[in-house]
């Protein structure tokens, strides 16, 4: 029997590339690879790479140096190591890439990790394989069928591709090209995938998207569900007990995502929900299609179908144009909304995007100072949030041992991490937690009720249990 060909991915970016990571190791297994977690002694590199600022599509050129080494020294050891570049660097940048590093065996876009067995085939016979085409409808008007995308178990918590693309082209965003138009799964594979996955013991499922709730997929009665419908028919799948989605658009908040936070007890009260900006004249130079009046307004109606609900949010500071003015109103609207955490970003001007023409006009001394005057107010919301955990019993789904012997960790409605002294028997269990102490970002408490054994999180628990 051949010896399994070891494979390592190293993945940059967002949740939808740690998702498609997952795929093609999937997919790969199939040919006979088994995952390491070393480059080095690897028969199969795959950078899956992030084109989002260019901090991280520089990255890969970094990475892709320091592999052509490990790549030589490993041919003068009479073994071959390939290395493909996948993910959305490799959608923009294409044959460039090979240009630039000639080390690169495949390049493969998003929307063809399903061929990389005949990638690597095809680089095996030819030298180099590229595939970065969008597949296209054919003349009919047909797309074609469906990629496999459903992935194996992994843990307790799980992502679940529920559209891909984005037709909003804000200004300074790559998304509409590297990842291509908005399409939507239909809802029937993705409930499908969803019963697998709590077959398998998935207890969490995070709808993913670059625009998840622009999400519109065809449901089992012929009509367009929104993210919403969704949501309240995957909470009917025993043994998921908890829903999250990510990433939305505030355009897109509709009634019936805010029906499904009022009425879906599995739907965590916590929603990241990216503004950018908070003053009019930038969002409209951003092609945002709201203001910050609309984002605050959006913001009200979630509170007022659930009050514990929390936000997290991005922002980038230092568009083409951004005065003092501009980025006080962030702050001011930062201050009045109250995050529980946020990401906030530089901005870097990328390639083929419309604010790539625009004159930039902070000066790098200004873009550092602002985004640290950001972070500040944004740090000291978090800790607030943070703290104001202590002393309160919060449900946590637990997902694994900690580092620390005897510790379990898991994590409550807002992502926070929790840890207690307990048994193993709790993972994939929601239990109550009494909050004592924050340490960092992770906060530590006692189990506020006795755990027992067979307190399933439904009738269906299939595992942990
Ligand atoms: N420059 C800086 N930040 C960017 N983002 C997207 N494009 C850029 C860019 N060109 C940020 C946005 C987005 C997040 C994923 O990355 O805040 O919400
Ligand atoms: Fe990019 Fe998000 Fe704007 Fe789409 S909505 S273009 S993904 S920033």
């Amino acid at each position: 029997m051949k010896p399994p060909r070891k494979l390592h991915i190293k993945s940059y970016g967002c949740q939808m590339n740690v998702y498609d990571a997952q795929r093609m190791v999937d997919t790969l297994t199939g040919e006979g690879f088994v995952e390491t977690t070393s480059a080095d002694d690897a028969d199969l590199v795959i950078l899956n790479t992030c084109h989002i600022r260019e901090k991280a599509s520089e990255k890969v050129y970094s990475e892709l140096g320091r592999l052509r080494a490990a790549k030589a020294e490993a041919a003068q050891n009479g073994r071959q190591m390939s290395i493909a570049v996948a993910g959305c660097v490799a959608q923009a940048e294409g044959e460039e890439i090979i240009r630039r590093a000639p080390v690169v065996d495949v390049v493969v876009g998003p929307q063809s990790y399903h061929h990389l067995p005949q990638l690597l085939a095809r680089a095996n016979s030819d030298g180099r394989a590229i595939e970065t085409e969008f597949p296209l409808q054919d003349k009919f008007g047909f797309l074609p069928p469906p990629r496999p995308d459903a992935i194996r178990a992994r843990g307790i918590s799980s992502f679940v591709t529920v559209q891909e693309g984005c037709d909003k082209f804000c200004t300074f965003c790559v998304v509409p090209y590297t990842r291509g138009a908005e399409v939507s799964r239909p809802v029937k594979r993705i409930i499908d995938d969803v019963m697998r996955l709590a077959d398998n013991g998935v207890r969490e499922i995070t709808l993913i998207g670059q625009n998840v709730n622009a999400y519109h997929g065809e449901g089992p009665d012929g009509q367009s569900w929104p993210l919403g419908k969704l949501l309240h028919r995957l909470a009917e799948i025993p043994g998921i007990v908890r829903l999250r989605y990510s990433t939305s658009h505030p355009r897109d908040v509709d009634d019936s995502l805010l029906e499904a936070h009022r009425d879906v007890p599995a739907l965590m009260p916590f929603v990241h929900l990216p503004v950018q900006s908070g003053s009019d004249r930038i969002l409209a130079a951003m092609n945002r299609k709201h203001t910050a009046g609309d984002y605050r307004k959006t913001i009200d109606r979630f509170r007022a179908v659930r009050q514990d609900i929390a936000f997290s949010s991005d922002f980038i500071v230092g568009f083409p144009g951004e005065t003092e003015e501009d980025f006080s109103a962030t702050l001011a609207l930062v201050a009045q909304i109250g995050y529980a955490g946020a990401y906030s970003f530089k901005y870097s001007p990328r390639p083929g995007t419309p604010a790539a023409d625009i004159k930039e006009t902070v000066s790098a001394q200004d873009m550092d100072k602002r985004l640290v005057r950001l972070q500040e107010l944004i740090d000291s919301q978090q800790s607030a949030f943070n703290m104001a955990a202590i002393g309160n019993t919060v449900d946590v789904l637990f997902e694994r041992a900690a580092r620390n012997p005897g510790q379990i960790v898991g994590r409550t409605a807002y992502l926070q991490p929790a840890h207690v002294m307990a048994s193993p028997d709790i993972i994939s269990q929601v239990l109550p937690v009494r909050i004592e102490s924050l340490e960092r970002y992770s906060l530590l408490g006692e189990l506020a009720a006795p755990a027992h054994a067979g307190r399933p999180a439904s009738s269906h628990m299939t595992h942990g249990a």
